[in-house]
């Protein structure tokens, strides 16, 4: 059951009483020269930033399943460094990419049969990471000598990586995004390298206010920011959805979909799912059947966030749509178009990130505006997350 916590911008001035309870707890009192208009300001104990420490406990997005093969490849994920390949069965695995012996990075090795060998002195490992040979030392059967397997899962078209408690890597907790295998929908993907914290990521995915004006030539529209909204949330997930009745699509659907020019009421909801997980729903009602009396048009945007280290975050992104399916050229003008509109986004927040860790300016505060409230509770949920991994056993 969905519990509402706040609701539309009607409520300006006047947040939920638990916010501002925090707000008097948590900040000093407003700088000199600062309009206080009500809302929030960012207080350091509750809420997370670029500095507060990754949540391991999860699954995150390791590579594409195209990207793992019979080649032994790296990627930095939560601050380790992983070797990443795929069993002559088909098996996807990661290990550390460091061997036991003296760290050297075993991408650098070779795979013979499903075993990896370091490129230094030989040591030689399975697919579950325990060592098997140790040629300068051929007769004695290595013991307790490994390095750690990560829990993965393939889903395609994702391999899913944990880098917490392995004891702990539930796979139903896999986020859902099964139209990217559904025959009925088509999909345009990518991926990005953004340098800056996953924090702020969620929080441009969340805040879809800015569509009007970063991206007012491709994805926005100039009425989005205005649109009324609602804020659901549910255990460690929050919603923000939008209801735009007759509106032009921008141009990022109204060709793929055969819209142009037609207005059609749209809803466009966010979901907060996992720190390493966002999804919206966008979906299109087209009252007058301009498309063959076609009334119904869906659309997924789907963000799998994964830090690389606290600083710099991998975006891997797929746009599933149930219409224009198989189209190739609307799979990739979509392509285009979202990349070019998350290159501003990469954009905007590299500039944030280097403003913030630049000017250090003693007792500065963001103002936050009603707009921010879903994002402000999805840093306190990452907040109470890193809390609880604080005092837990310590990771891999
Ligand atoms: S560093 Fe790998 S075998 Fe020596
Ligand atoms: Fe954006």
């Amino acid at each position: 059951m969905l519990t509402q916590v706040s609701d539309s911008k009607q409520g300006e001035g006047a947040g939920p009483v638990q916010e501002r309870a925090e707000r008097s707890a948590a900040a000093p009192a407003m700088p000199e020269g600062l309009r206080d208009i009500g809302i929030n300001r960012v207080g350091p104990k509750h809420i997370a930033d670029r500095d507060t420490p990754l949540i391991r406990d999860c699954w995150y997005v390791l590579a594409w399943s195209r990207e793992v093969g019979r080649e032994l490849k790296r990627r930095f994920v939560l601050e380790r460094d992983v070797l990443f390949y795929r069993t002559r069965d088909g098996e996807a695995v990661a290990l550390q990419n460091r061997c036991a012996h003296r760290s050297f990075p075993l991408h650098q090795g070779w795979l013979d049969g499903d075993h990896v060998v370091c490129g230094y002195h030989g040591l030689t490992y399975t697919p579950g990471g325990d060592c098997v040979r140790i040629p300068s030392d051929p007769n004695t059967r290595p013991r307790r000598i490994g390095i750690h397997r990560f829990p993965v899962k393939e889903v395609p078209p994702f391999v899913w990586i944990w880098t917490g408690d392995p004891e702990a890597a539930d796979e139903s907790l896999v986020p859902d995004h099964h139209w990217l295998n559904d025959p009925g929908w088509s999909f345009s993907s990518g991926t990005k390298h953004v340098g800056a914290n996953y924090v702020a990521l969620h929080e441009n995915l969340l805040d879809l206010t800015h569509f009007s004006f970063l991206h007012a030539g491709n994805v926005g529209t100039l009425d989005y920011a205005e649109a009324p909204f609602t804020i659901e949330a549910e255990g460690d997930r929050v919603n923000i959805k939008r209801t735009l009745p007759s509106q032009a699509l921008p141009a990022l659907y109204d060709r793929p979909a055969n819209l142009v020019g037609v207005r059609v009421d749209r809803t466009s909801d966010s979901d907060f799912v996992t720190p390493g997980w966002h999804a919206a729903h966008a979906s299109f009602h087209d009252p007058a059947g301009t498309n063959g009396g076609r009334t119904r048009y869906r659309a997924e945007i789907l963000h799998a966030l994964t830090p690389e280290t606290q600083y710099t975050t991998h975006y891997f992104w797929a746009l599933a749509r149930d219409f224009a399916q198989g189209d190739e050229g609307a799979t990739s003008y979509i392509a285009e178009a979202i990349e070019t509109a998350f290159e501003e986004d990469k954009d905007a927040l590299e500039w944030i990130d280097h403003i913030q860790r630049t000017e250090r300016r003693s007792g500065y505060h963001e103002v936050s505006v009603p707009a921010d409230k879903a994002s402000l509770r999805m840093r306190r949920i990452l907040q109470r997350m890193a809390d609880r991994e604080a005092s837990a056993v310590p990771a891999v």
